[in-house]
């Protein structure tokens, strides 16, 4: 697609019958459960060999924990003996974790293994469990019983990519509706200022959509520095995106999570580059070319989108040609699954 055809080529938008006055709308997470996602959950680095922590999650409570065998586990916070939480005061003993009250213990399937008073465990004595993994310095947990998809990798393989992975960004805008930034092509001309050269190919698929070969020129920050940019978004909260960046390779994920109780998305990034060396001098180099695509990624983000995105009050109306990827966008995240199956064991 050139950029001459997404100006003049007129193109219909099918609209559903409205109940709003105001435009088509994604329901707020939480309404009919949860985007069906790996979530992330928290820092690798936040949680050692025996350690627990208490975290917020959807809309609830979960205990991350790392067993003497390296294993992490999200689990659902509550007891299933009288409700007492997990993450305050909670004890990992050897790949166990030890309720504060009553010293039931809890593997990492969930099954309650030990009541020191003694009788037999009542069956339904279980956690949830949440699917977990850990991958670029972040722990996942999935919001389903059996994961759907898998997420991506970055092009380079990982032992060439020097990563470094931080959190957490405060977006007040759910992260899928933050994702359709990506293909909101106005704002990356109008706010962003980014000059256009070539759009992106955009293909939506079950799990996600790509976005390939899009081509700007930075005129407002980067003096006019080209970049030729790929972007996909995996699940509804996952996106991933670089190829050169004004003539650094770099890649960079951005992965969310809402927090109902605070009424936020919990937002962390991935910034990626391929080690230019492992002796001192490359090494520092690698490191200043990371902290320039973090430096640039804050500008955009946060300096330039999360003012109003914080904000705003997401309705789809009055469309434009170039707003009709968002639309398509829209259309995805109104289609994808949601489900809750902690729903009984993480709330309060
Ligand atoms: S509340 Fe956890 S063991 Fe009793
Ligand atoms: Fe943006």
């Amino acid at each position: 697609m050139s950029a001459k055809s997404l100006e003049t080529k007129s193109v219909a938008i099918k609209r559903k019958p409205r109940s709003e006055t105001r435009g088509e709308r994604v329901p707020p997470q939480g309404e009919g459960g949860f985007d069906v996602n790996w979530y992330p959950v928290c820092l690798s680095n936040d949680i050692r060999a025996g350690e627990v922590k208490g975290m917020d999650f959807l809309d609830g409570r979960v205990v991350v924990f790392r067993g003497e065998n390296g294993a992490v586990t999200v689990m659902s916070a509550y007891c299933r003996h009288f409700g007492a939480d997990l993450g305050v005061g909670g004890k990992v003993m050897g790949n166990e974790i030890q309720c504060p009250y009553h010293h039931w213990r809890y593997g990492q399937d969930g099954a309650c293994k030990h009541i020191p008073i003694g009788g037999a465990i009542p069956k339904n004595a279980r956690q949830f469990v949440f699917p977990t993994m850990e991958k670029w310095g972040l722990v996942f947990a999935f919001n389903g019983l059996e994961p759907t998809y898998q997420l991506p990798e970055f092009p380079i393989p990982a032992d060439k990519l020097a990563i470094r992975t931080f959190g957490k960004i405060k977006c007040k805008l759910d992260i899928a509706l933050q994702a359709t930034n990506n293909v909101d092509f106005q704002h990356l001309i109008i706010l962003h200022g980014l000059d256009i050269e070539k759009y992106p190919e955009i293909s939506f698929h079950k799990y996600g959509l790509e976005q390939k070969g899009m081509v700007w020129r930075d005129n407002l920050r980067g003096g006019g520095a080209k970049s030729t940019v790929d972007v996909s978004l995996t699940g509804t909260n996952f996106l991933m995106f670089g190829g050169d960046l004004a003539g650094m390779n770099a890649y960079m994920g951005i992965a969310g999570v809402p927090i109902i109780r605070d009424g936020i998305s919990d937002v962390y990034t991935i910034i990626a580059v391929p080690k230019l060396g492992e002796d001192p001098a490359s090494r520092q180099a690698t490191e200043t070319v990371l902290g320039a695509i973090e430096h640039w990624a804050h500008a955009l983000m946060i300096d330039d989108d999360l003012p109003i995105t914080n904000n705003v009050s997401f309705r789809m109306d009055n469309l434009l040609n170039h707003d009709r990827y968002v639309m398509q966008m829209v259309r995805y995240l109104q289609a994808y699954p949601r489900a809750h199956p902690s729903a009984e064991y993480i709330r309060k």
